[in-house]
């Protein structure tokens, strides 16, 4: 039976038990940031456990993508070392949420395992919670199974979590016994011992019955429920007759690509080690980067970089020295693009995420050395003894340099590293590492909110049409409580039965506006929806006390809402103009709607190019000048996407779905507001335009009221310069032009000038040359501009001089130069024109060193430098005396 056959048949058995069939959810979790990746097939129905989301159905089965690499159920470094380990599987389950309960969650496993698969039943044995008599009796009953094979474990094994926080409950697993043959060498090889590969975990039933807080209470939940798993590559491995999951149809084509491409043999044990994994990762990399994540350096992004560089090296164990896992995305969407489309839709552009993600890792090892190199060579210039804090943490953090290694190797140069300036940036880094973990919190915080409020009637939004509403308090919540009345000038919140309050949703942000009641008024600082749908006011009282049950009547600030519509119109207008310039993988990643400006962040590979640019601007403007008519129809999922409507990754949608269509230009799904026609947005400008992450770029734009003023600004600034340049605007760039020109005449001129006078000088300096036992020496004070002016003139005075020493002290911003300069005739009788300088700078708190006929150094006293010139004449004295002495002996 081959892997897809065993999917169909799961999903047809439970569909004639009267399930209805839920496609997979995403990877990335919706609106559920406590969860890096969908790690089971129960994650999409979360909600529907804990009572905040209902359903049409009561009874469900999925087959479900599932990523264990991260959080609470890690698989990652399993993989490979087993036959039944993967980063990413396939779940299959069946869910009753409050329905069905241990019975028939029994009864459908059983029946599914003997009669449709035919397992023979003596290799079937169960494991249960470890007091969960009712489970064991219920085995005993329906499967007849005797009681030495039902084994009682305890909660790391029979109590399944989602994840710290959650439903969750006791379980009952399923094990396939593949026999004696498998078992491991250990003496007590047994079920619930060991965890070897002839115990096969086959299917786990779980009986939700509570919710975990972040304390760690367990709540009862509103109905018992059932939640189910079984792993699609596993039991294919049974069906197929074959030792491990590896050699499925669902994995084996990958093995056989990993071998032609590395020229190399698979062997099923140690050596088969990195084929394994490289071809679960593959399966991994390929799923993740359709889901919309892309490889970076925190979250999902960094264990996506994680699992893909993995890959990356073991490629390199078996002899590969470049990409290469790239080429292993079609054999995955030639595996399962049939159950999932969007691997065969998106595979070119996974192909080629994964292809420079390789590259930059390959190249990220020379890349490290090149750059401390480049490091270690500015100190050196700069005269530095010290590398800073975040240039080491630059090497840390991008090209994976530990600090010992940068260490040891700056020592090998007489650097050292900043220790201290190292230990901030690590904490700088940590502290955005923190503001990530905020949007969990804002998740958490919801989840309060919704369970102070209890059980209420719904709110019914009906914005859209209208932007003022008389609408019923349903209930008040303050400090984490439920109230019965918010008090003049306290903050709260407030639930009503109808509102026109737009909720913060799909990057538009909440409304503002006001309540109003017979005596009093409170103003609405922000709109939010639960994820149970209903909708809360955030509010501060400002007149009155607001009780529950009053009439109220509700208003938008319309200005506002205005505004916002017109950038998230835009938002639409953008998104569409984007994949015409740049092409279709320019998809939106994320956005914020607010009322002052609009950001789009979306994948592409490049910076945009001024043209680009241009013709992005221009296109939406066009849109905006043709007064396009903005209208919005509900249909189904499927049918939205028949019409070649956008939906966006991570999001989840009903079956019935809000369509937002701009004319014939834009058709995206989306539950926001808009303009009526597209002329009311008045005029779009680009503000910005940046990378913010690899293969992510993000604009800023602003419309309406806030384009107006930026070209306002632009035209005062206009104005301003052509003032100051005393033309009118239109001849600004003109004027301009003549002035660069005539800079650049004076720079040349005062460069020649500073030539002659500093000829002038040198002539001036030659007055003052001493002699110390028959050498010329002329140490001297000047006055240049830079390093360079200083040893350009020492080269002149050498060159004037024919014979001798010559040492200049320039002093400047608090810092001395200094330069010294030897002729040859004067170096082979014992003069050091580098120790020379070392003795003097000395003097001025300096250090440096050099050549024997030429050495630079710099000092920190400028009031030290005359003594320390003067120190000159005695110090090539005893150079000179120095080397006679040796030369007598
Ligand atoms: N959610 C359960 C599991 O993942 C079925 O094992």
């Amino acid at each position: 039976m081959r892997g897809s056959n065993l999917r169909e048949s799961f999903l047809r058995f439970f569909a004639d038990k009267g399930h209805t069939i839920v496609p997979s959810s995403p990877l990335v979790p919706y609106n559920d940031p406590t969860l890096l990746f969908t790690n089971a097939g129960m994650v999409q129905f979360k909600d529907v456990f804990l009572g905040l989301d209902r359903r049409p159905y009561t009874r469900a089965a999925t087959a479900q993508k599932c990523v264990r690499a991260g959080g609470k159920h890690n698989d990652l470094d399993t993989v490979g070392r087993t036959a039944r380990h993967h980063t990413f599987f396939e779940m299959l389950g069946n869910f009753s949420f409050g329905d069905y309960f241990k019975k028939e969650a029994i009864e459908f496993a059983w029946e599914f395992l003997t009669r449709v698969l035919e397992l023979p039943k003596e290799r079937l044995w169960v494991t249960i919670f470890k007091d969960d008599e009712e489970a064991f009796e219920l085995w005993q009953e329906i499967a007849d199974l005797p009681p030495e094979r039902i084994v009682r474990m305890g909660e790391k094994d029979n109590f399944w979590a989602m994840g710290d926080t959650g439903p969750c409950g006791p379980c009952s697993e399923i094990i396939y016994d593949r026999g004696p043959e498998y078992a491991c060498a250990s003496q007590t090889c047994a079920l619930g011992v060991c965890d070897c590969d002839r115990w096969l975990e086959i299917w786990n039933l779980v009986f939700m019955q509570y919710n975990r807080d972040a304390d760690g209470n367990l709540t009862p939940l509103p109905r018992p429920s059932i939640d189910t798993g079984m792993g699609l590559e596993r039991m294919a491995s049974i069906l197929q007759g074959v030792d491990s999951n590896f050699e499925t149809d669902l994995l084996w084509p990958l093995i056989t690509a990993v071998e032609k491409i590395t020229g190399r043999r698979y062997d099923r044990g140690e050596g088969g080690f990195p084929f394994r994994v490289i071809a679960d990762h593959a399966r991994s990399c390929t799923f993740i980067i359709a889901d919309g994540v892309l490889p970076g350096n925190e979250g999902r992004s960094y264990v996506l970089r994680r699992i893909l560089r993995r890959a990356s090296r073991l490629g390199m164990a078996l002899g590969l020295d470049g990409p290469f896992l790239y080429r292993l995305v079609p054999v995955v969407a030639e595996i399962m693009g049939e159950a999932y489309p969007e691997v065969v839709e998106k595979e070119e552009e996974i192909a080629k995420i994964i292809r420079q993600e390789e590259e930059r890792f390959h190249s990220t090892l020379h890349e490290g050395m090149r750059v401390l190199n480049g490091i270690l060579d500015r100190a050196a210039r700069e005269g530095r003894k010290i590398i800073t804090g975040q240039e080491a943490f630059i090497l840390y953090d991008t090209y994976g340099f530990p600090l010992d290694l940068t260490e040891e190797i700056a020592t090998e140069r007489g650097l050292e590293v900043d220790r201290e300036g190292f230990a901030q940036a690590m904490e700088t880094q940590r502290e955005r590492a923190r503001a990530a973990r905020e949007e969990g919190k804002a998740y958490e915080f919801a989840m309060a909110l919704a369970s102070a409020l209890g059980e209420t009637a719904q709110s019914l939004f009906t914005g859209y049409e209208r932007l003022e509403e008389e609408a019923k308090v349903l209930a008040l919540v303050q400090e984490g409580q439920r109230v019965e009345a918010l008090e003049e000038g306290t903050q709260g919140y407030v639930l009503v039965d109808r509102t026109p309050f737009y909720p913060e949703g799909g990057g538009q942000v909440g409304d503002q506006g006001q309540i109003l009641w017979a005596e009093g008024e409170a103003l609405v600082q922000d709109t939010r929806r639960l994820p149970d749908g209903r909708i809360l006011h955030e509010v501060e009282i400002k007149k009155g006390t607001l009780t529950a049950g009053t009439r109220v009547k509700l208003a938008v600030d319309r200005e506002r809402r205005r505004s916002i519509a017109r950038n998230h119109t835009a938002t639409h207008l953008l998104h569409r103009a984007l994949k015409d310039v740049l092409g279709e993988h320019a998809a939106q990643a994320g956005s914020l709607v607010a009322p002052d400006r609009l950001r789009f962040d979306f994948t592409h590979f490049a910076p945009l190019t001024v043209e680009e640019l241009k013709a992005v601007e221009a296109r939406v403007n066009e849109q905006i000048l043709a007064n396009l008519p903005v209208s919005t129809l509900e249909t189904s999922l499927s049918h939205a996407k028949a019409m070649g409507a956008i939906a966006l990754f991570g999001e989840k949608y009903g079956e019935r779905v809000r369509v937002v269509k701009i004319g014939n230009y834009s058709l995206e799904l989306c539950g926001g507001t808009h303009v009526a026609t597209t002329s009311e947005i008045g005029l779009f400008r680009l503000t910005s335009e940046s990378g913010i992450g690899s293969g992510l770029r993000r604009i800023e734009a602003v419309t309406g009221w806030a384009a107006l003023e930026v070209t306002t600004r632009e035209r005062a600034e206009l104005e301003e310069a052509a003032s100051l340049l005393k033309v009118p605007p239109g001849e600004i760039v003109h004027r301009l032009e003549t002035l660069l020109g005539q800079l650049k005449e004076m720079e040349r001129e005062i460069s020649s000038l500073r030539h002659r006078l500093a000829s002038y000088e040198v002539e001036k300096l030659l007055a003052q040359v001493k002699e110390v036992a028959g050498i010329r020496v002329l140490p001297a004070k000047v006055q240049v501009a830079n390093a360079e002016a200083l040893r350009e003139m020492a080269d002149l005075l050498r060159d004037k001089l024919g014979s001798g020493v010559v040492i200049l002290g320039s002093a400047s911003d608090g810092r001395v130069n200094f330069v010294a300069m030897a002729s040859k005739d004067v170096v082979a009788k014992g003069i050091h024109a580098g120790n020379l300088l070392r003795e003097v700078a000395r003097i001025a708190a300096g250090g440096g060193g050099g050549r024997p006929d030429m050495a630079q150094a710099g000092g920190k006293d400028p009031a030290k430098l005359d003594q320390a010139l003067a120190y000159t004449l005695q110090v090539v004295a005893e150079q000179l005396r120095a080397s006679g002495g040796e030369r007598g002996r």
